[in-house]
């Protein structure tokens, strides 16, 4: 969900898996795109983008065994409605054994959530800019206000983010008819962020 240029899609694809991209922004599915054109025939064919909005995907008649939120994509919605009809719509799209994966920023840690603000302030003449790698077991991420004019497209974060409680989401994924899975203490996690496996509870 929210796909953006197929940073955390593309390496599923190149691993295998047939995946579905969705994403609301022309501009992130045209990169994306440029990429597969780019790419051996084979990868372009595990990979199937849509565009769409992630509160109402337009897809019927299709399950998955994973849905992701790879990249704080959650945190795009401003309200609980918005958020509620995002989790409902993705427990329909998931097979019976599925899980969705949501990965979130702890923006109360970070100065990301000001940063993206002051971004929307000055008309997205500069935006924040994401680097992420993994150092030591653990990933790291460094964030900067730069030109709008020296962006690298997939490290794109122009848009407004909104934060939602830790206890507040596990709220709402109860609410939508899903349930936590407790993740195994030997995984390792990123810094700085909260990460929710659910499971339908249905
Ligand atoms: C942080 S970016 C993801 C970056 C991505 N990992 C990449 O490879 O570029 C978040 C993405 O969510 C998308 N997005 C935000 N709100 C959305 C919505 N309501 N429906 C679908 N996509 C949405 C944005 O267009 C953007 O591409």
């Amino acid at each position: 969900m929210g796909c953006g240029t197929g940073l955390k899609l593309l390496p599923l694809a190149e691993m295998g898996f047939s995946v579905v991209g969705l994403d609301n922004s022309p501009q992130m599915l045209s990169v994306f795109e440029q990429k597969l054109n780019n790419a051996k025939p084979r990868l372009k064919e595990k990979v199937q983008l849509i565009l769409g909005d992630m509160t109402a995907p337009p897809i019927n008649r299709r399950k998955f065994c994973l849905i992701i939120f790879g990249g704080s994509q959650f945190l795009h919605l401003s309200t609980d409605e918005q958020r509620l009809s995002c989790l409902n719509n993705s427990r329909c799209l998931l097979a019976d054994e599925g899980v969705i994966v949501i990965s979130n920023s702890n923006l109360s840690q970070k100065s990301e959530y000001n940063w993206t603000e002051k971004s929307e302030q000055l008309n997205h003449e500069w935006i924040l800019q994401a680097q992420g790698k993994w150092e030591n077991g653990a990933y790291q991420e460094n964030f900067k206000l730069i030109p709008t004019s020296q962006m690298q497209q997939e490290y794109l974060f122009g848009w407004r983010l909104y934060p939602v409680k830790d206890t507040h989401m596990k709220n709402l994924i109860e609410s939508a008819g899903l349930r936590c899975v407790t993740l195994p203490s030997n995984l390792p996690m990123p810094q700085g962020r909260y990460i929710y496996i659910c499971r339908n509870n249905i």
